[in-house]
């Protein structure tokens, strides 16, 4: 049964540790300066904590499932611990650091460059979906240097521990890639939310009137956009707050004049949290439109 370390235990990382810790895998985790409540989330999913040389010297994997903002800064940890005494002392280290970090495909390089010239493999990942939960996984996607392929092939084999994991391979595939895709795929995931937010208020800016006409109009054109409308804002709202800065990451990762869509739909996110803070005239705007959609949606068949 392989050992595996996911840092840190957020939801994501600690719905995953605790799939493999159902099918019989070892699960460490390292929460130097997390919170009680990160604490409660590792022992809630039976992972093991334990500090730092411990989790290299007894991990086949290390999964990194971080804020992206910290993704780098936990690599170079891990990098520095590696030339310590005791990060080598017993012999055997993981085979490979894995990167699943929302982070762009520049940064997921320079992570990548840090295991060089060590004798650990890299692979980026790209966790696409929720978190695991009954009949539920979201796809691990995964590449890795031209010519590394065989670290691939081993990571792919976790898959009878129940992760989900699909190699992206092919035609140009190296180190970025997954974090590449993870990140287009966020453009549609989010970007339709900031859409939805942003055609709403607009109409409501004319008139409630227009508001109402657009939300039949559109549920009887656009059923299946109005069925994501519908699950998607009520959910993008209190989120909205961390959209904005994800929004803006995005904006970089397009680059050129195509950016600004997503710099758009930053301010967006901005104003909606900023309703949801403030007076909340937004909020309500967006809350009635869905209510009326769901109404639409019940008429309609
Ligand atoms: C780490 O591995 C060693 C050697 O196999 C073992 O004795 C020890 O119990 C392991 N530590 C933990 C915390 O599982």
């Amino acid at each position: 049964m392989p050992a595996i370390a996911i840092v840190s235990a957020g939801a994501m990382g600690s719905a995953i540790a605790k799939r493999l810790v159902h099918a019989g895998c070892t699960v460490y985790t390292n929460l130097d300066n997390r919170s009680p409540a990160a604490h409660a989330r590792a022992l809630a999913a039976g992972m093991t904590i334990v500090p730092l040389p411990t989790l290299l010297s007894n991990s086949s994997w290390i999964l990194s499932i971080v804020p992206p903002g910290e993704a780098l800064a936990f690599a170079q940890r891990i990098h520095s611990a590696l030339a310590l005494p005791s990060g080598s002392g017993s012999g055997s280290l993981p085979r490979a650091f894995v990167d699943c970090n929302a982070v762009t495909p520049e940064t997921v390089k320079r992570i990548g460059a840090l295991f060089n010239e060590t004798p650990m493999g890299f692979i980026d990942a790209g966790i696409v979906g929720t978190p695991p939960r009954d009949g539920w996984d979201p796809t691990f996607y995964a590449c890795s240097e031209p010519g590394s392929e065989d670290v691939l092939e081993e990571f792919s084999a976790l898959a009878q521990y129940g992760l989900k994991v699909s190699l992206l391979k092919g035609a140009g595939a190296g180190i970025g890639d997954a974090s590449s895709l993870k990140l287009c795929e966020s453009m549609m995931k989010k970007g339709s939310i900031g859409l939805f937010m942003t055609m709403m208020l607009t109409a409501h800016r004319s008139s409630p009137a227009t508001a109402d006409a657009l939300m039949k109009e559109l549920s009887i054109s656009q059923p299946a956009l109005m069925s994501r409308l519908i699950q998607t804002v009520p959910e993008g709202i209190p989120k909205a707050y961390r959209f904005v800065a994800e929004m803006e990451g995005l904006a970089e990762f397009v680059g050129g004049g195509e950016a600004d869509v997503f710099m758009g739909f930053a301010r967006v996110f901005e104003r909606v949290a900023g309703s949801l803070e403030g007076d909340g005239v937004d909020i309500e705007t967006l809350r009635s439109g869905v209510e009326r959609a769901l109404e639409l949606q019940g008429t309609s068949k």
